[in-house]
């Protein structure tokens, strides 16, 4: 039996970072609604809670409230924020509506004996966000630091083992936020910290059987590392009850489909359905070359497919979805909507009349790096558990202009041979994307005696963080070359490579 703590979920964009940044301590949490009864924490056995921050005021007359009995409890607190400022009020304490928003930095001094801190610096630079503020301490509780607008950033009962952050120690531009909460979890609590991956298997596999039951799943595999993960996942938890469907729309790279089927088929023996609709893709897409329409009609089409397909493989009960918590983020941001959580190309939104399907995201909690490190503890290779982003339109808006068979396979064998040597030398897994693109221009060249007039291929290879901003990379010469030379002794139809090199903005990754 793990050691368990309980997140208190006040609404904050910050409590699955709270959830992320315990896992990072190897602690095992659960994520709780915040009214859930003292009497049901006891019975799971937490042996610590954490209220987190929330977008409310303590003064709202709705104001989200926990059951006063989690003070009863007999195990530390922590309230972070909002958090905070409920602690204080329920236990006594006076909290101010504030004019003025305190949001961005502040310089933080620690003061006295506090275990919160141990190891840090007496100053630190941390990241507030909030409005209201305490004002009076309850009773039993200290001061345990200040900053230049919070008398009581952090409040301290030693005795009953209650604190409260009035900044955010969960994310990043807070200095030693990690240690802090560290501090709480092992100092504190006494945890342990020999919660691991393993185990979030383990629970997942456990929380996935219990949702389905003896029902079935279907998921859109694409061969990217959030749908792979979820389907190798979700495979080892309802084994042939699951259902996988991977699309070839003929926008594939070089020996994609073949790939899909030898690793998900053949070695994980996944029941696995694939639709070959290269032909359908393509007839839509004749003669069409502005690049916005391109991804409407390729989107429709795949939409069509995918609701075809469905009516083939038969009844099932729950679509799966590989979304990850950034991009339940993004879309609560961009639509401040619950019912908008899917992001649009994952869209479910047009599925047939009366087919009704119960969503399952069981990566919903999970960042990029934590997919990567469950894909590994899963068993799935390297190549895909460190693939390089692929978009959902493929090739389609790497063939400039207007789509043909022909292009295509040009396109794809340029790209094959980018790639190889980008394996080769070890940079494909250091940079963020690198793959070629085919311009739609023909140029002069000579080969032999004879004169030649065929497509150019563009190189293009990025390094970033998250894809909003990039920049091209320097790759070296030698590279530079062998791919040049290569692409054009090998692949027939191009007589000329150059390389992009513009960032992002003012650029995009893509060419379309
Ligand atoms: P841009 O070209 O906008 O691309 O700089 C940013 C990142 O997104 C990828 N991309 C897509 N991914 N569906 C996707 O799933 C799409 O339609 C799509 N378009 C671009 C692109 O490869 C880069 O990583």
């Amino acid at each position: 039996m793990h050691q368990l703590i309980a997140v208190l979920d006040f609404g904050s964009q910050y409590t699955q970072v709270i959830a992320r940044r315990i896992r990072e301590a190897s602690v095992y949490s659960r994520i709780y609604p915040y009214h859930t009864p003292a009497k049901q924490l006891r019975e799971d056995g937490v042996i610590g809670v954490i209220l987190s921050g929330g977008p409310s005021s303590v003064f709202h007359p709705k104001a989200p409230l926990p059951d006063q009995g989690i003070f009863g409890l007999g195990v530390p607190v922590l309230g972070i924020c909002y958090g905070l400022q409920l602690m204080g009020r329920m236990l006594g304490g006076e909290v101010a509506r504030s004019e003025r928003r305190e949001y961005g930095h502040g310089n933080l001094e620690v003061l006295g004996k506090n275990p919160l801190f141990k190891g840090l610096p007496r100053r630190l630079r941390v990241w507030n966000s909030h409005g209201d503020r305490l004002v009076r301490l309850p009773e039993g509780f200290a001061a345990g630091a200040r900053t230049d607008n919070s008398e009581f950033a952090c409040i301290v009962d030693a005795e009953r083992r209650f604190y409260g952050l009035q900044f955010h120690p969960e994310v990043h531009h807070t200095q030693n936020g990690q240690q802090i909460l560290n501090n709480f979890l092992r100092g504190i609590c006494g945890c342990r910290g020999d919660w691991s991956m393993s185990d979030f298997v383990e629970e997942s596999l456990r929380n996935i059987r219990e949702k389905v039951g003896d029902r079935r799943v279907i998921l859109g595999l694409s061969g990217g590392v959030d749908s792979s993960v979820a389907a190798v996942l979700l495979h080892r938890a309802l084994g042939d009850r699951l259902t996988c469907i991977f699309v070839d729309n003929g926008l594939l790279r070089k020996g994609e489909r073949e790939q899909v089927i030898e690793l998900f088929g053949n070695h994980f023996h996944l029941n696995l359905k694939v639709i070959r609709a290269g032909k359908r893709f393509l007839d839509v897409l004749k003669g069409v070359t502005d690049p916005e329409r391109k991804r409407k009609l390729i989107g429709r089409v795949f939409i069509e497919v995918f609701q075809d397909s469905l009516r083939q493989v038969g009844h099932a009960d729950f679509l799966a979805q590989g979304t990850l918590y950034p991009d339940v983020i993004e879309s609560v941001a961009i639509d401040g909507n619950p019912a908008a959580l899917i992001k649009s190309h994952h869209n479910v939104g047009g599925l047939p009349k009366g087919m009704k399907f119960k969503l399952l995201e069981p990566l919903r909690e999970l960042f990029k790096d934590e997919v990567r490190a469950l894909g590994s503890e899963l068993g799935l290779p390297k190549e895909v558990v460190w693939r390089q982003p692929f978009p959902g339109p493929g090739l389609g808006v790497r063939v400039l202009g207007e789509i043909t068979p022909g292009r295509l396979k040009i396109l794809r064998e340029a790209d094959a041979v980018f790639q190889e040597e980008m394996l080769r030398s070890g940079f494909y897994y250091k940079v963020w994307q690198s793959f070629a693109v085919l311009l739609p221009v023909r140029t002069v060249g000579v080969m032999g005696d004879e004169r030649t007039y065929e497509f150019v291929i563009a190189l293009r290879v990025v390094e970033s963080a998250d894809a909003m901003t990039a920049d091209w990379v320097r790759l070296p010469y030698d590279l530079l070359q062998t791919v040049s030379s290569r692409i054009i002794n090998e692949v027939k139809g191009v007589n000329r490579v150059v390389l992009d090199i513009s960032s992002k903005p003012p650029s995009t990754i893509e060419w379309e």
